[in-house]
This record gives structure tokens, C-alpha cells and sequence, in this order.
């Protein structure tokens, strides 16, 4: 799909009105140890976060940069690498040469282990639901440190390929043995596309592929993938549904920290770097209280059925004030679901869940609206993968608020990278 550039935006603001600000509060995140001698039985707690979200019922060539993808960022962000790379090896210099990782790699995976909402809902998937699992035959697309493919081993699986294409595969590999399950998962290190399968199907394909937006880092492709290459006819994908929404918020603070800063630094206009600033969709936690309008559902993906090109779509919008207020920003967030498991499992990311390493994803509005109770912020959204890195996501949205004192209409263009 080709995100075209459109014209004719425009604004009137027919002025202020009266509201009280809500409280900023960026939520911290709540770290649950996951014991890792707990029996199976034990490990089996309530953690899926669903119950909690009210949502379960219901290039601009010019700009500086504008051409970069992640795979760009990736070698000449700092913060990727420099910095950290020379701690860990100050920490342990045999095993950056031996392992190629970087602390950041390690601090990375941590961050997924420790995010309680999403291992803990695996594990209890898994373990709830061993059924599933009894003698068959699974895939783990992605194994990472082999976790997922840990708990299926557990939950009785007859063998488990554990696929990794990072050095981490090597990690998973010790892992595996010094838990003595060498008998039952097979680490294949490579990527899905290019290693082969010791067998010709698999009963079970499970993945822990959603990237920030959901669709960044474009994993779910590979998921597809091995989908289509190897489960076996009815066999189960999970999870098998994935779900974004978009809902408005007022972020005033905010905004003035992340975009309006450029306007005037030090007395100096840098408004050139604002343009790529508000680009650039910004992963954060929101407060709930900052939530203006309704949340909408804008897709639902069936991962058992899709396409890989149902990943890239149009989907429309009505966000409706539920009081008055500004609003600043978009914010988009998703929900993953396991619907063959006996009891509906899953978890959300969104603001009125609890906080999971996804946060939310804010997408800045270049003008500030003031909206009414009862007034609806109408539009349209478009996904698509970036065509020069596939790996990126790029994002379009146009909007239009007919109020009573705002009239608005435009078209703003992102990229995740
Ligand atoms: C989000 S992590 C999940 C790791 C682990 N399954 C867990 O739940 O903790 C995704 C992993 O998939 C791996 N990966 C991404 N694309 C892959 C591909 N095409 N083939 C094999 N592994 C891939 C990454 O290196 C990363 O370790």
C-alpha cells in the first residue's frame, strides 16, 4: 500500500474553553518476579490484563532525515549502541567477543521477561491450557532465551523447535541444557525463512512477535511465514487475534516538552527539527485521565487466517468527546488474545490496563483542538510497511472536527522507525 500526501488542510480556532487539566502522571512500571523453580501448578496466577480495559467491551523529503529507516538508526544511534557497548564490555569483555551481544540486547530482553502482563499471560496460557500441548509438536518463532519454548516443554509437549536468528540463540541453547530439556526442544539457530525444519509440520505455532504499534519490526510476517510453511491442517496458532485501537488525548505538558521545545532554544528557532519530531510517533505511557474522547477499534487480525498484506490497510474513525477539552494527540495501543484456550486469555497495552514494555503509542497533532462534549473527531488511518525498510511502519491520518469552536481538516504523515 502507498501512503499518498494530500492538500487542503486547514484550521480555525474559534477559542478557548474552560476545563480543568488533568493530572500528568506517566505510570511506572510494576515488576513481578516469575519464580523460576514454581511447579506448574504454582505458576498458574490471573495476570491477563483484560478485565481492566473498558475497551474489551467495547515524507516529506525536505524534512532532516525524512529518509532514514530504523535499520539507519540502528548503527548510528548512540543509544543503541556506543555507550553501552563499551559497559558491558568493561563488564565482561569474553563474553561481548564471544556472544556479539550488547548490555542493551541484554537489557532488552530482560525488560520483556520482567514485563509480568505479557509473560505471565504465555505462561498461563500454556500451563492453564496443557491440553494443547500434550504430545504435539510446536514451533517457537522467535524463542529468544527460549521461555515460551520452556513452558511448553513443561506443559508436555512431545518436542519443541525453538527458531532464533540473534546470538541469543546460543543463550538459549545453555538454557535449554541446563534445565535438562535437551531431549525435548531443539534450538535451530537462523532465521525462519532460510533454516530447515526437522519435520514437515508442526501442531502449534507459538510467537511472541507484536512490536511497538503492534506492527513494527514487522514480525508477524515471519509468524505468517511459518504458518503457511509448516502448521499442520486445523492446527493452532497463538496468539491467533491481535486488535489495534485508537482513542484522543489532552497532553499539553507534553507536547510542550517533546515538540514545541524546537520552536525556541536558547532564543534560536529550530522549528526545522519539531517537523520531524511530531513525525515521529512517540512510545510512552498515558494516563488514563488524559483520555478525551471514546477509544475505536480500527482493526481486528485474525493471525490463523490473515494475509501477510492484510497487515497494511485503511480503517475509519469516530472519536467522540466525552467532555470538553483540548486535544493534543492520537494514541494508539493494541490488544492480543489466545481464543483457543478454555477461557478467553489475553492482555491489552492500552491506558486503562495495566502497563506493559509496549506503553502507547502518541501520535502528535500539529494543532492544538478544542473539542466539545459530544463532538466527534472523524477520519481515516492508514498503515502500511515503509517500502525502503520493511521493518518500519508508516502511518497516515487524516482528520476533520466540524465543532462549534474548532473546524479542522488535515492530514498528518508518521513513520515508527
Ligand atoms: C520479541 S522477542 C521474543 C523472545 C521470546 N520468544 C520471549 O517471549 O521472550 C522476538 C525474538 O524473535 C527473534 N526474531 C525476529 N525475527 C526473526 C526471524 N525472522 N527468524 C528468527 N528469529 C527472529 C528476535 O531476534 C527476538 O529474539
Amino acid at each position: 500500500m502507498d501512503i499518498q500526501d494530500s492538500n487542503g488542510d486547514e484550521m480555525i480556532n474559534k477559542g478557548n474553553i474552560d476545563i480543568q487539566r488533568p493530572r500528568k502522571t506517566r505510570f511506572e512500571y510494576e515488576d513481578d518476579e516469575v519464580d523460576q523453580d514454581e511447579t506448574l501448578d504454582e505458576a498458574i496466577t490471573e495476570t491477563s490484563n483484560l478485565e481492566d480495559d473498558a475497551l474489551m467491551c467495547d515524507p516529506d523529503e525536505s524534512v532532516i532525515g525524512a529518509d532514514k529507516t530504523s535499520a539507519d538508526y540502528y548503527f548510528d544511534s548512540y543509544s543503541h549502541f556506543g555507550i553501552h557497548e563499551v559497559s558491558l564490555l568493561c563488564l565482561d569483555e569474553k563474553l561481548f567477543n564471544i556472544q556479539c551481544l550488547t548490555l542493551t540486547d541484554f537489557l532488552a530482553l530482560q525488560e520483556m521477561l520482567k514485563d509480568a502482563v505479557r509473560t505471565k499471560t504465555y505462561q498461563n496460557v500454556i500451563y492453564k491450557n496443557n491440553f494443547l500441548f500434550k504430545d504435539k509438536i510446536v514451533l517457537d518463532v522467535g524463542a529468544g532465551t527460549g521461555i515460551l519454548s520452556l513452558f511448553c516443554a513443561k506443559a508436555g509437549a512431545k518436542h519443541v523447535y525453538a527458531v532464533e536468528c540473534s546470538q541469543m540463540a546460543d543463550m538459549a541453547q545453555e538454557i535449554v541444557k541446563v534445565n535438562g530439556f535437551s531431549d525435548v526442544i531443539t534450538v535451530l539457530k537462523g532465521k525462519v525463512e532460510e533454516i530447515e525444519l526437522p519435520v514437515a509440520q508442526v501442531d502449534i505455532i507459538i510467537s511472541e512477535w507484536m512490536g511497538y504499534f503492534l506492527l513494527f519490526e514487522n514480525m508477524l510476517n515471519t509468524v505468517l511465514y511459518a504458518r503457511d510453511k509448516w502448521l499442520v491442517n486445523n492446527g493452532v496458532v497463538l496468539p491467533d487475534k491481535a486488535s489495534l485501537y485508537l482513542t484522543a488525548i489532552e497532553d499539553a505538558d507534553y507536547k510542550e516538552d517533546k515538540i514545541e521545545f524546537w520552536n525556541n532554544v536558547y532564543g534560536f528557532n529550530m522549528s526545522c527539527i519539531k517537523k520531524q519530531s511530531i513525525m515521529e510517533p512517540l512510545v510512552d505511557t498515558v494516563d488514563q485521565k488524559q483520555i478525551v474522547t471514546n477509544c475505536q477499534l480500527l482493526k481486528t487480525m485474525d493471525i490463523s487466517k490473515m494475509a501477510p498484506g492484510d497487515a497494511s490497510f485503511t480503517a475509519p474513525f469516530k472519536l467522540v468527546a466525552e467532555r470538553d477539552d483540548y486535544i493534543h494527540a492520537l494514541v494508539a495501543y493494541f490488544d492480543v488474545s489466545f481464543t483457543k484456550c478454555h477461557k478467553l486469555t489475553g492482555f491489552s497495552t492500552g491506558p486503562r490496563s495495566r502497563t506493559t514494555h509496549w506503553k502507547q503509542t502518541v501520535l502528535y497533532l500539529e494543532d492544538v483542538l478544542t473539542i466539545c462534549e459530544g463532538e466527534a473527531l472523524v477520519g481515516n488511518m492508514t498503515v502500511a510497511q515503509n517500502k525502503k525498510n520493511p521493518r518500519d511502519v508508516d502511518i497516515m491520518i487524516k482528520y476533520s472536527l466540524n465543532g462549534r469552536r474548532c473546524l479542522v481538516s488535515r492530514t498528518q504523515h508518521y513513520r515508527m522507525r
